[in-house]
């Protein structure tokens, strides 16, 4: 019998559907018999479907993935056993209806199986704002007692998805992983495994976190810090950097108020700062909701610098990718990793699973370096 990484989610959302419907995906083994047909590559498309190549192998149906196996554990150990929202079209359903109600706009790749796994309603605090609140509706239920909730479904890790600015619920949940001795893995711009304060409360009850704002598969981040990188390395000056990002799904919905915003911009910033050894004018962060994106997200990144001769330079570049799926493959690696960490009792701020999976980690590093110390946690040549 394979062990599993019992999860739960907090806040289920577009990253929590992508995530679950992945999951299914992959221990499906990828087949793509169980895939929406919509999004299958066709013979005519002059491109090879992904089951149909001369050498259709398991390895073909792993796409996507890092790795089919993380230290022991594929796709199909994680495990869901609690979720918590607090929207009405979500609290009271079973998690395998939630992740396909509104607001959710992600695109769906695979039916999922009923999980037996009702999500309960979590504190509401701040995860509500303004816009939020304008699509939202606050489920009647009665809150429940998430410390307990986690107790008694045995839950390993927790994951964090609640909107940006939910700065006080996510403190929260963190109290409550605290309190229940679960781990916590925390996807948004809200700094506590980043936080010294925090890492020491995870380091004196024994518990590992891993965070901070998970740092997509191929997202702007990765892009921008890693061609900010590529330009230092290869003697070019950068002179001024801009990446502005636009979508339509509740995410970005709720990123139109700028005062939740604070720490998505340090978080994106700093992780492009930290590539150049100098001091830049920058601006990047979340710029506008078009509605008719859905859960696609297209990042404008513009770098102005001088190379050879101090002779100008100038990059301009677009991306457009399905958000939420952007960010999936990355957690999955980020949940099979912080399991390894319990498997092996480490506790307090996991180093080289946040700088590898995350944007805002407690020690920034670049990303060929990050993956490399992730590969050598994994693989038990680093501690932490
Ligand atoms: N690639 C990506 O999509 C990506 C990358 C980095 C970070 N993130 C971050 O991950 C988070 C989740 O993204 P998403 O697209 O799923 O957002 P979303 O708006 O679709 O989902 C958020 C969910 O949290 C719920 N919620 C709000 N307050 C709550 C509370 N107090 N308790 C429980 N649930 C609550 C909402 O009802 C909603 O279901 C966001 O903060 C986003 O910025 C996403």
């Amino acid at each position: 019998m394979r062990k599993k990484i019992k999860v739960a989610i907090a806040g289920v959302g577009n990253c929590a559907s992508a995530l679950i419907q992945g999951i299914e995906y992959y221990n499906s083994n990828g087949n793509d018999s169980s895939m929406n047909p919509d999004l299958k590559i066709k013979e005519s498309d002059g491109q090879s479907s992904m089951k149909d190549t001369a050498n259709s192998s398991s390895t073909d149906n792993h796409i996507g993935l890092t790795s089919y196996n993380i230290g022991g554990y594929e796709p199909g150990d994680i495990e869901f056993v609690a979720a918590f929202d607090i929207a009405d079209t979500k609290v009271g359903l079973d998690l395998s209806d939630a992740i396909f109600a509104s607001p959710n706009n992600a695109i769906k790749i695979i039916d999922v199986p009923n999980f037996d796994v009702k999500v309960q309603k979590g504190d509401v605090l701040d995860g509500a704002g303004k816009h939020f609140s304008e699509k939202v509706t606050i489920s009647d239920k009665q809150t429940t007692d998430i410390a307990q909730v986690l107790k008694d479904t045995n839950a390993d890790v927790l994951v964090n998805y609640l909107p940006v600015g939910s700065r006080t619920a996510t403190r929260n949940y963190a109290e409550k992983c605290l309190e229940s001795g679960v781990a916590f893995v925390n996807a948004i711009p809200v700094f506590v495994a980043s936080d010294t304060n925090w890492q020491k409360r995870f380091v004196e009850k024994n518990i590992p976190c891993a965070g901070d704002d998970v740092m997509s598969q191929l997202g702007a981040t990765v892009v921008h810090k890693t061609l900010a990188k590529l330009w230092v390395d290869r003697g070019v000056i950068i002179d001024e950097t801009y990446q502005l990002n636009v979508g339509g799904d509740m995410d970005f919905y709720n990123m139109l108020d700028e005062d939740r915003l604070e720490d998505k911009r340090v978080s994106k910033t700093s992780a492009v700062r930290a590539m150049v050894p100098y001091d830049i004018p920058m601006r990047i962060g979340p710029s506008d909701y078009v509605s008719f994106l859905k859960n696609d997200k297209v990042c404008y990144i513009y770098m102005k610098g001088r190379f050879f001769g101090k002779v100008p330079v100038e990059l301009d570049l677009k991306l457009r990718v399905p958000d939420a799926y952007n960010s999936s493959g990355v957690m999955i690696d980020a949940l099979r990793a912080s399991k390894i960490a319990l498997d092996r009792n480490i506790s307090g701020p996991l180093e080289s699973i946040s700088a590898f999976c995350f944007k805002h980690p407690p020690i920034q590093m670049p990303y060929s370096q990050a993956k490399s110390n992730f590969m050598d946690f994994v693989n038990g040549k680093r501690d932490r």
